[in-house]
C-alpha cells in the first residue's frame, strides 16, 4: 500500500455522471460545459497558427500579446490597471492557475479559509501545499457569506482566503460591500486572497460583476483567476490566466515553471488574435447566456422543481424536496438519471460536510435549445 497523499480524494462525481449518462444515455447536464462550439473565427485561427509552425513552446509568462489583451480586457472593464509582463500569466487551465497561487503562498501549518460549498479542487490543492482548509459554510438560503463567522475563524495561521465569484455551484455573486468587507476584516494581516473568476462574464439580470482587480486595497494581496475556457466555449483548450501584483506573480511564476511551464502556443496565438478582433465577445456573453437562463427556468416553469433563477454562471440549482424528499442527493441524481434520462450533480459533495436535509441539484444550461428543451420536457414529466 501506498500511503496516499490525499487518501479523501477519488473519481470525482462529475467523472461518475458523465459516465452514468453516457451509459444510460441520458441528456448530460451534469458537468459543467456547452453542447456548442466556441466562436468559427476563433476555431479557424488555431488552425491557421498550427500550419504557420506556430507549435513549439510559448514563453513561460504567456505570448505577449495574449498578456495585452488580457490587460486591455481588464481595464476596459474593470478600470483595472495591471501590466502585462509583470502581473498576467497565461496558464494551463484555471484550475493550474489556482494550484499555483496556493502553492506559492501556503507553507505547512498555514490554515486557508474555503467556502462550502466550494469547486473541488481547492481542498486537495491546500493539502499538498501542507495547509490546513478551514471549512466555512455559506448560507444554505442564499450562498452569502457570512462576515461575523469569517472574522470569527481567522487566526494568526491564516494565509490565505479564497473567493469565488460568480459562485459554483450556486450561482450567487459577491458584491462590492462582500469586498470592503473582507478588505476591513483582513487589512493589518498577513492573508492573501485567492479570487477565482471564472464566471465572470456569466452575470445576470444588469449586475455588474464585482471584480477584485477593481478593489485596489484587495488587489495588492490577490491573485485573480479567469478562465478562456469558460468564456470562449471551449473548455477542452484547459487555457487560463492569473493576474496578481508583481511580487506576488514572481512567487507564483516559480511554481507555474516547474509544473507546466507554458500553455499550448497555438490556442494562445488564436486567443489573442480573436481578443483583438472581437472585444465584442465577452460584452455579448451576459445576453447570451441570460437567454439560456431564462430559456431552461422558462420550461421548468412547470415542473416540480422548485428554484430561484440564478444570478450567474451557467448552472442552475433546483430543489426536489416536493418530488423524493425520502432521496439524499446522490440518490436523487443517480434516480434521475437512470430512471428519467437527465444528469445532474448533487451539491453535497461540494461540501466537506453536507447540510442535512438539504434537496439540491446542479442543472448546466450551457447547451443547445434543443438540448434544453429535451431536457425539460422530461423534469416536467416528473
Ligand atoms: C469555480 C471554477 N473554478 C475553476 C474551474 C476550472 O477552469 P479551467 O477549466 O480553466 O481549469 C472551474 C471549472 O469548472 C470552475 O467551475
Amino acid at each position: 500500500m501506498i500511503p496516499s497523499k490525499l487518501p479523501n480524494v477519488g473519481t470525482t462525481i462529475f467523472t461518475t455522471m458523465s459516465e452514468l449518462a453516457a451509459q444510460t444515455g441520458a441528456l448530460n447536464l451534469s458537468q459543467g460545459f456547452p453542447d456548442f462550439n466556441g466562436p468559427q473565427a476563433l476555431l479557424e485561427s488555431v488552425g491557421r497558427h498550427v500550419m504557420a509552425g506556430h507549435n513549439q513552446y510559448a514563453p513561460m509568462s504567456g505570448l505577449a500579446a495574449l498578456r495585452q489583451q488580457v490587460a486591455l480586457k481588464v481595464k476596459r472593464l474593470y478600470g483595472a490597471t495591471v501590466d502585462p509582463d509583470h502581473e498576467v500569466t497565461i496558464t494551463p487551465g484555471a484550475t493550474e492557475a489556482i494550484f499555483c497561487a496556493i502553492q506559492a503562498v501556503v507553507r505547512p501549518g498555514d490554515e486557508v479559509i474555503i467556502f462550502d460549498p466550494c469547486y473541488d479542487s481547492y481542498a486537495p490543492s491546500v493539502a499538498l501545499a501542507g495547509g490546513r482548509c478551514v471549512h466555512l459554510q455559506l448560507d444554505p438560503s442564499d450562498f452569502a457569506i457570512d462576515w461575523q463567522q469569517f472574522a470569527d475563524a481567522l487566526t494568526p495561521r491564516t494565509r490565505l482566503v479564497v473567493l469565488n465569484s460568480p459562485h459554483n455551484p450556486s450561482g450567487a455573486l459577491l458584491s462590492r460591500k462582500d469586498l470592503d468587507q473582507l478588505a476591513q476584516l483582513i487589512a493589518n494581516r498577513d492573508i492573501y486572497v485567492l479570487s477565482d473568476e471564472v464566471y465572470e462574464h456569466l452575470v445576470y439580470d444588469d449586475v455588474q460583476h464585482a471584480c477584485v482587480l477593481a478593489h485596489e486595497q484587495l488587489y495588492r494581496r490577490a491573485f485573480v483567476v479567469s478562465s478562456f475556457g469558460k468564456t470562449y466555449h471551449v473548455t477542452g483548450w484547459k487555457t487560463g490566466y492569473v493576474i496578481a501584483p508583481p511580487a506576488l506573480t514572481t512567487e507564483l511564476r516559480k511554481v507555474h515553471q516547474y509544473v507546466n511551464f507554458c500553455g499550448v502556443t497555438p490556442l494562445q496565438y488564436a486567443l489573442a488574435d480573436f481578443m483583438a478582433e472581437h472585444p465584442e465577445h465577452v460584452d455579448a456573453l451576459p445576453a447570451f447566456y441570460q437567454a439560456k437562463r431564462d430559456l431552461c427556468c422558462g420550461l421548468l416553469q412547470d415542473s416540480r422543481f422548485r428554484f430561484t433563477p440564478t444570478a450567474g454562471t451557467y448552472f442552475q440549482l433546483v430543489d426536489y424536496s416536493h418530488i423524493r424528499p425520502d432521496l439524499d442527493d446522490v440518490q436523487m441524481a443517480t434516480w434521475l438519471t437512470r430512471e428519467h434520462g437527465v444528469a445532474t450533480i448533487p451539491i453535497s459533495v461540494f461540501y466537506q460536510q453536507a447540510v442535512p436535509g438539504q434537496r439540491l441539484l446542479r442543472l448546466c444550461f450551457a447547451k443547445r435549445e434543443e438540448t434544453l428543451r429535451q431536457a425539460a420536457e422530461k423534469l416536467c414529466a416528473i
